[in-house]
C-alpha cells in the first residue's frame, strides 16, 4: 500500500497548483487514520499523506490564505483585513459600542467585591473587531442589496470572542485597550465578552472541536500557561469588565459522558483546569464567570439535573467559592429556544423542552446546594425552531436563523442576559469525512453541507442565518 501511494504521489503537483475559492480551504491537517482506513485510493486520501492537506495552497484572486487553526487554513477576502484566528490585525479605529438594554447604576470594576446584581448593568458591550471584519467580508460577497444590508447590521450585534488557541490571547489585550479607550471617552464602562476554550483533550465526546493541547503531552501545564496569559492581559485593564464563559461542554461531558473513554480519562484534568481558570480569573476582580452548563436537551433531562447541580457545586466549593463566579451559561452554540411557543416534537419525554424550563428546574437545585443560580443564555442561532431531526444534532443545523438579540431585559429574574455566544457564521465542524476532526454529526441530513472546519467562516450558513433571522434583521 505504501508503494502504491508513492507511485501515485507523482500526480499530486497537478492538483496542488489549483486555486481554492474564497472561503475555501488552502492548508491544514487531514486525518492519517481516516485516510489509511479507506480503499480504494482516491485523490482525497492521497491528500491526506503525512497528515497535511495536499490540495490547493493558493487562493482565488481577492483572497488570501490565512491560518485559522492547526487544522485549517482558509481563503479569506483580502479587502476585509483578514479574519483568520491569530493572524488578524485589528485596526486602531474606534469600533462602535452597543448597549443591550436599559442600564442603571454603574459599579466600579476592578474591586474585590463583585456587584450584588447583574454584572451587565451600567455597561456597554464591546464589539469585537474580529467578528465585525468577518461579517463585513461576508457581506461584501452578497449580491442581493437587501440581504447585504441585513448582513452588515450583524456587525453591530455583540458576540463573545472565543480564545480557542493560546496564539489568539494577545488579541485580547488589543480588544481590552480599545474597550478601555471607548469607556473613557463615552463615560460608560465597557464589558468585553470572552469564551475560555482551550482544555487539553477538548471536546472529549466529539471530534469537531478537538483542541491544540493533549493531556498526554503536558496538557495541564499548557492550559495553566494559557490561563496565565489571559490573566496577564486582563490585569492591565482593570477599568474594563470581562464576562467569561468557562469551557463549553466540558463539565456537561463529565456529567453524562464518562462512558466515553476520552472523557473518563480527562475528568481529573478538566476539573483541575476549570478550577484553576476560575480561581485565577477571580483574583482579578473585574472578571465575572459563568460556567458552561450544556442545554435543556443535555443536562435538562430530569435525571441529569441533580448530578449536574452536584458537579457544579462541588467544583465551586472546592475552588473556594470564588465570589466572581456569577452562575451558568446555557445553550452555548446550540439551537434551543429560550421560550418555545410549543415544544419541538424532538424534545418529547423531557418536560424541560426549552431553556427557561431547564433554568427554572436547575436553578432551585443549585441554590439549595449553595451555587449562585444566575444564567446567561445563548440565542444567537435559535431564531428558527423545529428544524432538527434529533435533539442531539448540534452541527451547522440547516435552516437556522439568527435569534433574539442580546438583552438584559430578559423577562426572567434568573437570567442576567440573553447573549450571542457562538459568532453566527463560524462553523461548528467540517463535513469532510477525511478530516482529522470529522464528526459524524456534521454529515447528518439536517447538517448544512459542505461545511469547513470548526470556527472558520461558513458563508452559505451565514447567509441563511441572515435571511431566516427571527426577529428579522
Ligand atoms: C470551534 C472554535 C471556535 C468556536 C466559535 C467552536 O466550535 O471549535 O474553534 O472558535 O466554535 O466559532
Amino acid at each position: 500500500m505504501f508503494t502504491s501511494l508513492l507511485a501515485l504521489v507523482a500526480i499530486l503537483p497537478a492538483f496542488v497548483k489549483a486555486q481554492s475559492p474564497i472561503w475555501g480551504q488552502c492548508g491544514g491537517k487531514l486525518s492519517l487514520l481516516a485516510s489509511t482506513m479507506n480503499a480504494p485510493y482516491s485523490l482525497r486520501h492521497l491528500q491526506a499523506k503525512d497528515g497535511f492537506l495536499a490540495g490547493p495552497t493558493t487562493c482565488a484572486s481577492g483572497s488570501t490564505c490565512t491560518v485559522s487553526n492547526p487544522y485549517y487554513s482558509q481563503c479569506l477576502p483580502s479587502s476585509a483585513g483578514g479574519g483568520g484566528g491569530g493572524t488578524t490585525t485589528v485596526g486602531t479605529t474606534t469600533t462602535p459600542t452597543t448597549t443591550i438594554g436599559t442600564t442603571t447604576a454603574s459599579a466600579p470594576t476592578g474591586s474585590q467585591t463583585p456587584d450584588a446584581g447583574n454584572p451587565y448593568l451600567g455597561h456597554n458591550i464591546y464589539l469585537t473587531p474580529f467578528y465585525a471584519a468577518e461579517v463585513t467580508a461576508a457581506a461584501a460577497n452578497i449580491t442581493d442589496a437587501t440581504t447585504k444590508a441585513k448582513a452588515l447590521s450583524v456587525a453591530k450585534i455583540p458576540t463573545f470572542t472565543w480564545f480557542d488557541t493560546v496564539a489568539k490571547v494577545p488579541d485580547l489585550g488589543t480588544y481590552l485597550a480599545d474597550a478601555s479607550a471607548q469607556g473613557k471617552s463615552s463615560g460608560t464602562p465597557m464589558i468585553v465578552q470572552i469564551i475560555v476554550y482551550d482544555l487539553p483533550d477538548r471536546d472529549c465526546a466529539a471530534a469537531a472541536s478537538n483542541g491544540e493541547f493533549s493531556i498526554a503531552n503536558n496538557g495541564q501545564a499548557n492550559y495553566f500557561n494559557y490561563i496565565d496569559q489571559l490573566v496577564a492581559q486582563i490585569q492591565k485593564f482593570p477599568d474594563v469588565r470581562v464576562v467569561a464563559i468557562i469551557e463549553p461542554d466540558s463539565l456537561a461531558n463529565l456529567v453524562t459522558n464518562l462512558s466515553v473513554q476520552k472523557c473518563a480519562n480527562a475528568q481529573t484534568t478538566y476539573l483541575a483546569c476549570v478550577t484553576y481558570a476560575i480561581q485565577q480569573l477571580n483574583k482579578l476582580g473585574n472578571v465575572y464567570s459563568y460556567l458552561d452548563a450544556g442545554h435543556a436537551g443535555w443536562l435538562g433531562w430530569p435525571a441529569n439535573l441533580s448530578p449536574a447541580a452536584q458537579l457544579f457545586t462541588s467544583l465551586y466549593k472546592n475552588a473556594g467559592s470564588p465570589s466572581f463566579v456569577r452562575g451558568l451559561a446555557t445553550n452555548v452554540a446550540n439551537y434551543n429556544a429560550l421560550q418555545a411557543a410549543t415544544p419541538d416534537p424532538i424534545t418529547q419525554g423531557n418536560p424541560n423542552y426549552d431553556e427557561i424550563h431547564y433554568i427554572n428546574a436547575l436553578g432551585p437545585v443549585l441554590s439549595s446546594a449553595g451555587f449562585p443560580a444566575h444564567f446567561i443564555v445563548d440565542q444567537g442561532r435559535s431564531g428558527v425552531q423545529n428544524i432538527r431531526q434529533q435533539w442531539g444534532d448540534w452541527c451547522n443545523v440547516k435552516g437556522s436563523g439568527f435569534g433574539q438579540r442580546p438583552t438584559i431585559n430578559t423577562g426572567f429574574s434568573a437570567i442576567d442576559a440573553v447573549v450571542w455566544a457562538k459568532p453566527g457564521g463560524e462553523c461548528d465542524g467540517t463535513s469532510n469525512s477525511s478530516a482529522a476532526r470529522f464528526d459524524f454529526h456534521c454529515a447528518l441530513a439536517d447538517a448544512d453541507q459542505p461545511a469547513p472546519e470548526a470556527g472558520t467562516w461558513f458563508q452559505e450558513f451565514f447567509v441563511t442565518l441572515v435571511t431566516k433571522a427571527n426577529p428579522p434583521l
